[in-house]
C-alpha cells in the first residue's frame, strides 16, 4: 500500500498515479542518509519523553524500534519503496507496522521539511570530515614528493612557454598551497552549517513545549538553526559546500593536466605508475593516464552540480518547496564525487616514478635563462628596462646565429654591454645555479621550498594515535 493512503491518506480519496509516484520518490537518493534519519528521530523522539509531550517511557520504546529500524535499513531486510515517497516517511512507516499506535505518536512536532534539512546537515558534517582528511593526505603526499623528488631541475612555464627554470618541489608546492586553503573552506563550512533545523516543524515552529537546544544537542550539532523559516527554506550550506568541492576539483583538475602532459613521450618527465594507468583495446604499447583524465573530466561534472544547487533556490519563495528535492543528488555526488578524486590523486602521486635527470642537460642554455643575463646586468648598475633589452638583443643574436645561449662567448657579451667584462657566463647561465639563486621569500630556490615544507608540515592535522589516546585514559 502506498504511504499516502497509509500515512497521508486522510484528505486523499485516490491514490497517487503511479507514473506520479514515481515521479515524486527520493528514495533511491534518500537512503544515503537513512542512518542520519534514524538518528534524528531518536533524538526527536528523546527530547519529546524529556519535555513531557510524550511519557519517558513511550519515548525509550520509540527509540528501541527506531533503533531496531536502523538495523533492519543497514542490513537490508526493510527496504523502502517508491510508494514510501521519501526516506522519512518510509521509517515512520516501517516503526508503525512495529509499534502500532505508539509509533503514530513520533511526528508531532516535527515535519518532514525539518527533518529532510537536519539529515542533510549530519550527512555533511561526516562525508566532509572523511573530505578534510583527504585532503589533508593529499599535501602530505605532496610534501613527501617534494622531500623526495623535490630538487628535480625543470622549465618553469608561462603560457606553456618556457619562463624560467625551477626546481620540481617549487612547482608541487604551487600545487599544494590551494589545497590547503581548500581544505580551511571545507572546514569553515563545514562550522557554519553546524546548527540543528530539527523542530522548526513545516516553517512556523509548533505550539508543543519543545527543546530545540537538547534536540541539536543530542545530535551533535553547536545549535539550533535560528529561525524556523529558515530552516526549512536555505540551502546556501549545501552550495557552499559544492563551491568548495568545485574549487577543489578545479585544482585536482590542473593538476591532473599537468600529469597528462608530464607523461607523454614528449615531455617524459614522469611515469604513472601501473596501478593508475590503463591500456587501449588496440594499441598494445598504450600506457594512458585515464585516472588523470578522469579526474579532469569529474571537475567538470561537480562544477556542474554546483551550478544545479545555485539554480534550485534563485527563484523560490523563501519556505519549504518541492523543488529543494533536487538538490541532494547533486550535493551527494559532488561530495562523493570529490572524495573519490582527491583519493586517486594521493594515490597518483604516491606511486608516480619522476625522472629526476630529465631536464638536467636539455636547459643548458636554453633561452629561459635569458633572464639571468638581465638580472646580472642589474647587479652591475644597469637598469632593469635597459637590462632586459639587451638580453632580449643576445637571445634574438644567438637565434640568427642558429644557436643557444651557449653560443655566447665572453666577447660577445661584452659587445652588447660593457658590463659583461669579467662575467663567468658559464656559472651566470647554469640553470641549477639560476634557480638557486632565487632565494626570495616563496621563491624557488631549495631552501625556500624546505621552509614551505616544514610550514605545511605543521599546518597538517596531527595523525592520530591510537596508543597515546590510551594511554591518556589510564
Ligand atoms: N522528500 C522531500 C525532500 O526531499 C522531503 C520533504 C517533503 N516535504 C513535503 N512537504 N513534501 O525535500
Amino acid at each position: 500500500m502506498s504511504t499516502r493512503r497509509g500515512l497521508l491518506g486522510g484528505r486523499f480519496e485516490h491514490a497517487p498515479a503511479a507514473e506520479m509516484e514515481r515521479f515524486g520518490s527520493s528514495i533511491a537518493v534518500d537512503l544515503e542518509m537513512a542512518q542520519e534519519d534514524v538518528e534524528g528521530s531518536i533524538a526527536h523522539a528523546t527530547m519529546l519523553g524529556e519535555t513531557g509531550i510524550l511519557s519517558r517511557e513511550e519515548a525509550a520504546q520509540l527509540c528501541d524500534h527506531l533503533r531496531a529500524v536502523g538495523d533492519e535499513l543497514a542490513a537490508g531486510s526493510f527496504r523502502p519503496s517508491d510508494a514510501d515517497e521519501d526516506v522519512h516517511m518510509a521509517i515512520e512507516r516501517r516503526l508503525i507496522e512495529r509499534a502500532g499506535e505508539l509509533g503514530k505518536k513520533l511526528h508531532v512536532a516535527r515535519s518532514r521539511n525539518d527533518q529532510v534539512a537536519t539529515d542533510v546537515r549530519l550527512w555533511l558534517k561526516r562525508r566532509l570530515l572523511e573530505l578534510e582528511a583527504a585532503v589533508a593526505e593529499l599535501v602530505a603526499v605532496l610534501a613527501g614528493r617534494i622531500e623526495a623528488d623535490g630538487k628535480t631541475l625543470i622549465p618553469g612555464y608561462t603560457h606553456l612557454q618556457r619562463g624560467q627554470p625551477i626546481l620540481l618541489g617549487h612547482q608541487l608546492l604551487g600545487h599544494a598551497w590551494p589545497l590547503v586553503r581548500d581544505r580551511e573552506r571545507l572546514a569553515a563550512a563545514r562550522a557554519r552549517l553546524d546548527r540543528c533545523p530539527l523542530g522548526a516543524g513545516a516553517l512556523a515552529g509548533t505550539p508543543h513545549p519543545i527543546d530545540r537546544h537538547l534536540t541539536a544537542r543530542l545530535l551533535g550539532f553547536a545549535a539550533p538553526v535560528e529561525n524556523a523559516l529558515d530552516a526549512v527554506a536555505s540551502r546556501d550550506h549545501e552550495q557552499e559546500v559544492a563551491a568548495a568541492c568545485a574549487i577543489l576539483m578545479g585544482h585536482l583538475s590542473r593538476m591532473a593536466e599537468e600529469l597528462v602532459l608530464w607523461s607523454t613521450g614528449e615531455v617524459a618527465l614522469v611515469r604513472i605508475a601501473e596501478a593508475y594507468a590503463t591500456g587501449s583495446s588496440i594499441m598494445p604499447q598504450k600506457r594512458n593516464p585515464d585516472a588523470a583524465e578522469l579526474v579532469r573530466g569529474k571537475a567538470a561534472r561537480v562544477i556542474g552540480e554546483l551550478h544545479t544547487l545555485l539554480v534550485v533556490t534563485k527563484g523560490l519563495p523563501p519556505s519549504y518547496n518541492r523543488d529543494l528535492q533536487e538538490s541532494r543528488a547533486p550535493l551527494f555526488d559532488a561530495v562523493a564525487t570529490t572524495l573519490a578524486s582527491v583519493r586517486v590523486m594521493s594515490g597518483m602521486w604516491r606511486t608516480l616514478e619522476v625522472d629526476r635527470d630529465r631536464f638536467e642537460t636539455e636547459l643548458a642554455g636554453d633561452f629561459s635563462l635569458a633572464t639571468e643575463l638581465a638580472d646580472y646586468l642589474v647587479a652591475q648598475g644597469v637598469a632593469f628596462r635597459r637590462a632586459h633589452q639587451i638580453a632580449g638583443r643576445i637571445v634574438r643574436w644567438c637565434e640568427e646565429e642558429g644557436g643557444d645561449l651557449r653560443r655566447l662567448t665572453p666577447e660577445d657579451a661584452e659587445r652588447f654591454h660593457p658590463a659583461f667584462a669579467g662575467a663567468d657566463l658559464e656559472r651566470m647561465l647554469a640553470p641549477r645555479a639560476a634557480a638557486e639563486r632565487r632565494t626570495s621569500y616563496g621563491g624557488t630556490a631549495w631552501s625556500e621550498i624546505e621552509r614551505q615544507v616544514a610550514l605545511l608540515r605543521c599546518l597538517l592535522p596531527p595523525v592520530e594515535d591510537p596508543a597515546a589516546g590510551a594511554a591518556e585514559e589510564d
